[in-house]
């Protein structure tokens, strides 16, 4: 039986009310969080890092999904984990070793996650199914909130989902970019369980938000 969960990004919360927005995540019975850290050099944007993890882990009691979007994650993984991650995600694109960085995040105990943009193959990451909890496939460019869908990047999770179906692993599948109630139907039926969504849950009212995706999510 595979775990369906909405990953709200706080990417897209208003910072002058982190702490009580996260509170009424988890008060509406969302299980993840999905924290997005990036360094200004993978991607282009910057956004937050170790002192505001640790900040809200005091207050929370969420999963901690930890969406690394820096280049060569491996230098960051004890601190993390230090600050409260329960899982890490590194894309492949970012890592002169993924194998490596892989066995970092492993050793250190947390989930693992490996994510592709959308113009990495799946191929490229087919071959360590084996060693990860998760596959993150981003279906926007990394790097901001708010943009759209790729639709080109449906097929991929189809094709990654065939693959764990396959070899008959327990890999989750992670979408992660332009989730809104048009592309959530989509995105679960080509076989994605874990559905990351920042703006549809921080835009407007998030109870709501978080209610109609839910209820779309664990239909
Ligand atoms: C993009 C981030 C996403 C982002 C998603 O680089 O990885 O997690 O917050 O935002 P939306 O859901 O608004 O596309
Ligand atoms: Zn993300």
């Amino acid at each position: 039986s595979r775990e369906y969960q909405l990953c709200p990004s706080i990417l897209s919360a208003d910072f002058n009310r982190l702490g009580e927005q996260i509170q009424m995540l988890e008060r509406a019975g969302v299980k993840w969080l999905h924290i997005d850290v990036m360094d200004g050099d993978f991607v282009p944007s910057i956004s937050f890092g170790m002192p505001v993890i640790k900040s809200i882990r005091k207050e929370s009691s969420m999963f901690f999904d930890v969406h690394l979007m820096v280049t060569e994650p491996g230098r960051y993984i004890q601190d993390f984990v230090e600050c409260g991650a329960d899982s890490i995600t590194v894309h492949t694109e970012a890592c002169e070793d993924l194998e490596r960085t892989i066995q970092m995040i492993r050793d250190s105990g947390v989930r693992v996650g490996v994510s592709i943009k959308p113009a990495t193959p799946v191929h490229d990451i087919s071959h360590f199914l084996e060693d990860v909890d998760m596959v993150l496939i981003m279906t926007v460019n990394p790097g901001f909130g708010g943009q759209k869908y790729m639709e080109e990047t449906t097929e991929k999770i189809q094709e990654l989902r065939e693959l764990i179906e396959e070899e008959e692993l327990s890999v989750d599948i992670q979408v992660d970019g332009g989730i809104n109630r048009e592309t959530l139907p989509t995105v679960l039926r080509a076989g994605a369980n874990l559905v990351v969504a920042g703006s549809y849950v921080f835009n407007g009212d998030i109870l709501q938000n978080v209610k109609e995706a839910t209820s779309t999510i664990k239909r």
